[in-house]
């Protein structure tokens, strides 16, 4: 008995042990995405952009046609009561689609003022409307069924990619590998039954290879068509092998089948046309995933790879009037504490049906702008530096370590400084100056051990000027 039981304990260690490397990173071993990886790296800061004709209804992007029922699935509106009635109408919404005041220009003006360095854009969510002019449908932004086809930015991914790229930023494509439109991923036959496949691509190859074409044309077009793409953000991450270790999560998602699209393959294709391409297989460790993706939070400790958390300015993806959008304060410290842990901050804004953004997005972006330009020496190709935060003061450091940045947070009240501030960077090098970023006048410090007192003046310490976080500057 006992023997078995050990036998079963050692299988338990095994397996776990597998799972876990599993979860482990691969580093891409080209060494072109090696490079194009330690950049993006330092970029620290970008944009987001989830839009479509799901913006028209002020809806969450695509779920709403997933059979599955959870808080985010639900169907609202007049048509949300029949199923079939409400896919009709949804995918109705293309020939409503018409943003006229689509203006990539003032989009990446406000970004840039606001210190963001990429964009990444849905070409294609998984409701599977493209943003793009494609070949392989007509369930696309061009297509003459869209009001906006006529426009002469109909192309959309084409004109953000462009302008965004003027102004240097790096452009990332994101791409939903499952795709709920197209026959070959759920086949009219059946009914759909979940985020998944609705067929057994085991029992129907044929179909299957119809979908992996589909999906290889589509990145092929994105690939060759777009000019320089850096990074490509895939989406849908039980579209994939099925493997053994991977069941645990698989069956979270219900799914059951072998979706394997051939990724090496898509890589082989995307990296001939785009050398150093990123990629971002969201979710299926391994090869092509070169960086995670943690979403809607902030890693506790620094990861060992490269990340970036994905975030909404308000609370959805997509567009929804009155949504309610995250303070300045509140923005400017997610970035502060992703990057103390090494990583890049994503920050999700969704364009409305006439093709702006809330007004409210930009007074945000303004706002992390000021606060940007003062204290972005601290932020942008820094890296983490133990012991990344001592209660509200987060650290970084660039310059190979001889430079260090200190940001003491400000609180609900707003950055309001005590007369002393002790900063703790955990190691007893010598510090030979040390400044208030923003403020010309020269402070008082004493370094005592590992402690560094700061005094800060009584005019200093309220309406200073500084806000959301403020930057001390070491240099050893
Ligand atoms: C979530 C949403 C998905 C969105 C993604 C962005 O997974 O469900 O719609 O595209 O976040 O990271």
């Amino acid at each position: 008995m006992k023997s078995i039981l050990a036998f079963l304990f050692l299988l338990f260690v095994i397996n776990s042990g597998k799972a876990q490397q599993h979860a482990e990173y691969t580093p891409p071993d080209d060494p072109a995405v090696q490079q194009k990886l330690a950049q993006w790296q330092d970029l620290k800061f970008g944009l987001f952009m989830h839009w479509g004709p799901y913006s028209e209804w002020g809806v969450v992007e695509s779920w709403s046609l997933c059979p599955e029922d959870e808080g985010w699935t639900q169907r609202k509106g007049p048509y949300g009561a029949d199923y079939n009635t409400y896919k009709t109408a949804y995918e109705n919404l293309q020939t409503t689609f018409n943003p006229t005041h689509f203006d990539p220009d003032k989009w990446v003006r406000a970004a840039k003022d606001a210190g963001m360095k990429y964009v990444v854009f849905t070409t294609k969510h998984h409701d599977g409307f493209s943003m793009f002019d494609t070949k392989q449908t007509d369930y696309k932004v061009t297509s003459p069924k869209t009001a906006f086809s006529t426009n002469p930015k109909s192309n959309v991914a084409k004109e953000i990619f462009n302008s965004f790229r003027k102004e240097n930023f790096m452009i990332g494509a994101y791409f939903s590998k499952p795709d709920w439109h197209s026959p070959y991923y759920w086949w009219p036959y059946f009914p759909p039954k979940d985020r998944n496949v609705n067929y057994d691509p085991a029992k129907y190859p044929e179909r299957w290879q119809q979908f992996k074409d589909f999906t290889y044309n589509q990145l092929q077009e994105l690939m060759t068509g777009y000019g320089k793409i850096d990074i490509l953000w895939m989406d849908g991450g039980w579209v994939r092998p099925l493997r053994k270790a991977d069941s645990a999560l698989a069956h979270e998602m219900g799914n059951r089948y072998n979706q394997d699209i051939d990724m090496p393959k898509i890589a082989k294709m995307a990296r001939a046309n785009q050398p150093g391409l990123i990629m971002v297989d969201r979710a299926v460790p391994g090869a092509y995933e070169n960086y995670t993706t943690p979403e809607q939070q902030v890693p506790a400790a620094p990861l060992s790879y490269p990340w970036e958390s994905c975030i909404t300015m308000g609370n959805s993806w997509s567009y929804v009037p009155g949504d309610k959008y995250k303070s300045s304060q509140q923005i400017v410290q997610l970035l502060v504490k992703i990057v103390s842990r090494g990583g890049n901050l994503l920050m999700n804004i969704g364009p409305g049906p006439d093709g702006d953004w809330d007004p409210e997005a930009y007074k945000r972006l303004a706002d992390i702008g000021k606060w940007i330009k003062v204290n972005g020496e601290g932020i942008y190709a820094s890296k983490a530096i133990a012991p990344y935060s001592d209660g509200d003061i987060f650290f970084t450091q660039t310059n190979g370590g001889s430079n260090e940045y200190a940001f003491l947070l400000g609180n609900e009240n707003g950055l309001i400084l005590p007369p002393v501030v002790s900063i703790k960077p955990g190691n007893a090098r010598k510090v030979q100056q040390l400044t208030l970023l923003g403020v010309k006048q020269k402070l008082k410090w004493k370094q005592d051990g590992d402690v560094i007192n700061v005094t800060i003046p009584a005019a200093l310490q309220n309406n200073s000027g500084l806000a959301y976080a403020a930057g001390f500057k070491i240099k050893y």
